[in-house]
């Protein structure tokens, strides 16, 4: 998400802090920051907006130091500012932190451990700076520790102390960092793209692991503070690679982003068998009033919408239409304040959905906004935000956007029925239950030996002029999100079609050169799918079936089948709508197509 950059050692640290934040502006960019030790003091520059803002700020200034940290940042708690730029400071300004992720428990620490300290930012990261002056006994390492020992959540730490101005401390949780080995100095960064400038020696940081960075090298120790021996190893990316993360291209970087990005989506927001969250709060009182849901969108985000329709119809039993944003504003739907409207939007700033959002206000319907951007246009002007913390998504073609979109959907559908305090609770339980399996599962998904099988599939149908995609119910509604991806990126034309009315026209157009990917998972519909699966090979299709592990039978009647591993059927959505991402990623590869910029289409479409 945010990027971060650390630097001890002879050079003036503030320009090797500007040089590994530019490399790492892609992570996050709508702020940044600085702190360096000068003279025993710990001197904090930051600033909203781009990585440019902060240079002209201290262009002028004469900041010497041989020990800083830096930070670009992609918001989560706090709307973008100045205040809430990192690196953030404790009261006596003597502690100075840089972090990505979330603390989930920050609201309860401040409670238990800050009651009448000064907040100066709406950032759970303040509140880490905060503890470690609290909690300060002389020794930087130790008190470190101590502050990790009460902190929840998902996160990478970078710490400088005034007090002990040779050294910064470093640790991480779920969130990734990498040590830099230099002569007479030391540096650490999110990714390596920051590194690459000044030294290709680096060294993996594991959890738990307290890095102790200074200029004559760096001490990794343990929980317990005792020595940890590290390999040092050699990075041979060049500096493209590196910001892609050594894949290819930033589409499958982020598809591989997922099992993160998932865990960000879930944290702080699942207690037990409750769902909570921390933007609002809703009575059963106000759900009632609602007798009717428009979700409101456009392209990936609407597909997702497909899947919110059937999740909130199911666990809230309130009745959900689902409208194309364009369409949606220009037909002058029935809503009112008794309706409620779900925008959806990954850029929070996509035209046609701002003004959807907006023709709704005016009809006095209270806007629930789904997205992934804090302080965008949709997040500031709708009424309650679910952030979908994926993280940056650079690749025009949306992935993570979409899988984290479904699974804000399936929490939302919890709330709702929750709040009502409806008496599906073993139904709610068990989706809860999937939903937390959900990082770890599509981990195992992700696995070389399924990614051969994906590229065989790829070869095999690669060159079709035109590919369809079948299913019923959810698995339809993936099915369409599988044929976006495909036409925005391979530029082959393909089709989704709900499985049951290909043979009311659409079925004419199958014959051996039209390949069918059929989504075959929802086990509800599995026998009809079965059928229509049935019905193209008749005419000669080859077919490549999605399956449930464990499923022995559509193997014998159809060309390939590829599987998703077992996990409750009602969230399988989000698993079972990566192998499309990733066969339609390999055939754009194969046909040599422009993968994370695909022609005639932008990432933020901000025209109507
Ligand atoms: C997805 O692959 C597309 N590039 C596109 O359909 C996108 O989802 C759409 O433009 C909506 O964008 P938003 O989520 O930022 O509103």
């Amino acid at each position: 998400m945010c990027g971060i950059v650390g630097y001890v050692g002879k050079r003036n640290a503030v320009s090797v802090l500007l040089d590994g934040l530019q490399k790492l502006e892609y992570r996050g960019y709508d702020s940044s920051g600085i702190a360096v030790i000068e003279q025993a003091q710990i001197v904090v520059e930051k600033s909203e907006g781009k990585l440019a803002n902060l240079r002209d700020k201290i262009k002028d200034m004469t900041l010497e130091s041989g020990i800083g940290i830096g930070h670009t940042r992609w918001a989560t708690h706090g709307r973008p500012s100045d205040a809430n730029a990192h690196p953030h400071t404790s009261q006596n300004g003597k502690f100075a932190v840089v972090h990505n992720g979330i603390v989930e428990n920050y609201l309860a620490l401040k409670e238990k451990y800050l009651a009448g300290d000064h907040f100066t930012s709406e950032t759970d990261t303040e509140v880490v700076a905060h503890l470690l002056e609290k909690f300060y006994n002389g020794n930087f390492a130790e008190t470190v520790i101590k502050v990790l020992d009460v902190l929840e959540g998902a996160y990478s730490l970078v710490m400088i102390c005034a007090d002990e101005p040779d050294k910064m401390i470093a640790c991480r949780k779920d969130s990734p960092m990498v040590l830099g080995v230099g002569e007479g100095e030391s540096f650490i960064a999110s990714d390596v793209s920051a590194l690459l400038a000044y030294t290709r020696s680096c060294m993996y940081i594991e959890e738990g692991e307290l890095c102790i960075l200074t200029q004559d090298g760096i001490t990794i120790k343990n929980h317990a503070l005792q020595l940890v021996e590290k390999e040092i190893h050699t990075i041979t990316w060049d500096a493209e690679a590196a910001e892609k993360g050594g894949f290819e291209h930033f589409m499958l970087k982020e598809i591989f982003e997922q099992p993160e990005a998932f865990k960000r989506t879930l944290s702080g927001r699942l207690h037990g068998n409750q769902v909570h969250f921390d933007e609002f709060s809703l009575t059963a009182e106000e759900i009632n009033q609602w007798q009717k849901i428009y979700i409101v969108a456009c392209g990936t985000a609407y597909h997702a919408g497909l899947v919110g329709k059937q999740v909130i119809e199911k666990l809230a039993r309130i009745p959900v239409e689902v409208e194309i944003a364009s369409e949606f504003r220009y037909r002058d739907p029935m809503m009112d304040e008794h309706t409620l409207v779900i925008v959806i939007s990954q850029s929070g700033e996509t035209a046609d959905t701002v003004a959807a959002l907006r023709e709704a206000k005016m009809h006095h319907c209270k806007v629930l906004a789904i997205t992934n951007v804090v302080g965008s246009a949709i997040a500031r002007e709708a009424d309650y935000v679910i952030y979908i913390w994926a993280g940056p998504e650079i690749s025009v073609a949306s992935t993570k956007a979409y899988t984290t979109m479904l699974i804000a959907e399936y929490l939302l559908g919890v709330y709702l029925a929750q709040q009502k305090e409806m008496a599906n609770l073993d139904e709610r339980a068990a989706i809860l239950e999937g939903l937390q399996q959900l990082p770890e599962v599509s981990a195992k998904l992700l696995t070389e030996s399924y990614l051969a099988e994906v590229q065989r599939a790829a070869e095999r149908y690669g060159m079709a002029e035109n590919i369809f995609f079948i299913g019923r119910g959810m698995d339809w509604a993936i099915a369409l999100e599988g044929s976006l991806k495909l036409k925005e990126i391979s530029y082959i034309h393909a089709e989704a079609y709900a499985a049951g009315e290909l043979k009311h026209g659409t079925l004419a157009l199958v014959t051996e050169k039209t390949p069918v990917i059929a989504i075959c998972v929802q086990k509800s519909t599995y026998d009809k799918t079965a059928s229509n699966v049935k019905e193209v090979k008749a005419r000669d299709a080859k077919v490549l079936a999605i399956i449930n592990e464990g499923d022995t039978q559509t193997a014998k009647f159809v060309d390939q089948t590829m599987e998703i591993p077992k996990i409750n059927n009602f969230v399988i959505p989000v698993l079972a709508v990566i192998p499309l991402q990733l066969i339609s990623y390999y055939i754009a590869k194969i046909r040599g197509c422009e993968i994370d910029q695909p022609r005639n289409l932008a990432k933020s479409v901000t025209v109507e």
